[in-house]
């Protein structure tokens, strides 16, 4: 090490700068002695170590800031690691946790395994019934209320504004996963959500090509998730972190194209026999068109209903493998969010790990087949479908 070595940001004339950000590498940063005096009165504005703080992650952050319209953001490893450090961080041993039943596979395993080994008390609810969620919050122990806006795999809609009522009635903060509906479709943040976590490795990355995380909200409690991802060590790595910064300039194209090609794969899809059953808020028997009329954002008349489509095969799920598998354009792979059309189908993927029971708790059928529009044409993506079915009946 030679002294005065140059960080990158000096190499740049004063009259220049980056169009796009630089993937700042260091671990570590120089620092004078009112910095280090700083550092040490607990502030957390330097950036002096990468599990504190680093310049490009910052910068994915304000890009998720701008999206959920939140005052502050933190990235994080993972999604789980983004949902577990924020747990961690609002309850203290004892406190309960009033989670939905309709959730991802490993945030299920979180709540029943982990949590209440270490010693907390976690309620589940089915995430539609308001009168579950009242009773199980209202207890006066609950510090949390945790729910996936469109859920993982069936695509129930929370109705948020009414469960943030119920939750801060009783003096608990509302935690939304928003990974599913994206805030192209729901700024959870607007409608009474206290904190927005993400699987930022979904549609905020679009390419399938990092995983992370992030936690979005009001400064303070934003500031306080920190604290625990500087002791938990769940913190995002730069490279990662540019990936996700340059995934999200896409973000609305993206999630519009994906969108419309939703729309019309289900309402294709619901026009057969062989389909006994399409979840999608598009569709004009969604149970929960009331609520998607009052939470989902809208372009003029229409609903943005999400990318993610959930299907219900004539079959089983020995017949959902078969389709995938007939697939062309579509993969079958687990994760989503990608500008690739990946499908799944959940009991052997994102929720393997629940009993019988757990699936049915969680509203899922046997035979469901979980969709994640990308950005092909949709014309291509509804033959593919079809050809599939066709090929399987
Ligand atoms: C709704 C939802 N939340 C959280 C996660 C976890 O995200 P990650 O894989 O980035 O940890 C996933 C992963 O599929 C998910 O679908």
């Amino acid at each position: 090490m030679y002294e005065g070595r140059p960080a990158q940001s000096e190499r740049f004339t004063p009259r220049t700068r980056p169009v796009v950000p630089p993937i700042h590498q260091s671990v570590t940063y120089f620092l004078d002695d009112e910095a280090y005096r700083d550092v040490q009165a607990g502030g957390l504005d330097e950036i002096w170590y990468g599990r504190f703080r680093n310049p490009t992650v910052d910068v994915a952050a304000e890009e998720v800031c701008r999206l959920e319209g939140a005052d502050a953001a933190f990235m994080t490893s993972s999604g789980m690691g983004a949902i577990a450090t924020t747990l961690l961080t609002l309850v203290g041993k004892g406190d309960r946790i009033v989670a939905a039943n309709q959730v991802y596979g490993d945030t299920h395993d979180l709540l029943v395994r982990d949590l209440p080994s270490w010693g907390f008390d976690v309620a589940r609810v089915d995430a539609l019934d308001l009168d579950a969620w009242r009773s199980a919050i209202g207890d006066g122990r609950t510090r949390v209320a945790y729910v996936e806006t469109l859920a993982n795999p069936q695509l129930d809609l929370a109705d948020l504004p009414a469960i943030a009522e119920i939750a801060h009635t009783a003096g608990a903060v509302l935690v939304v996963d928003n990974t599913f509906a994206t805030p192209y479709s729901v700024q959870p943040l607007s409608l009474g959500a206290d904190l927005v976590v993400h699987s930022a490795t979904k549609f905020l990355n679009g390419h399938s090509d990092a995983i992370a995380g992030v936690v979005a909200g009001r400064s303070e409690q934003v500031r306080e998730v920190q604290r625990r991802v500087i002791t938990l060590g769940t913190c995002l790595d730069p490279h990662a972190a540019y990936l996700v910064w340059r995934g999200m300039q896409t973000f609305e194209l993206r999630l519009s194209r994906s969108n419309a090609t939703a729309r019309q794969l289900a309402a294709t899809l619901a026009a057969r026999d062989d389909v006994v059953s399409v979840r999608h808020p598009s569709l004009p028997g969604y149970d929960r068109a009331e609520v998607a009329a009052r939470v989902l954002r809208r372009d003029g008349e229409q609903i943005r209903a999400g990318a993610m489509v959930a299907f219900t095969v004539a079959g089983g799920d020995q017949r959902a493998l078969t389709v995938m598998r007939k697939l062309e354009t579509g993969c079958e792979a687990t994760s989503l969010g990608g500008v690739e059309t990946l499908v799944s189908a959940p009991f052997n993927s994102s929720h393997f790990s629940l009993t019988p029971a757990e699936r049915r708790a969680a509203r899922i059928d046997d035979g469901m087949i979980r969709v994640s529009c990308g950005v092909e044409p949709g014309e291509l993506l509804v033959e593919d479908f079809l050809r599939a079915l066709d090929s399987t009946g």
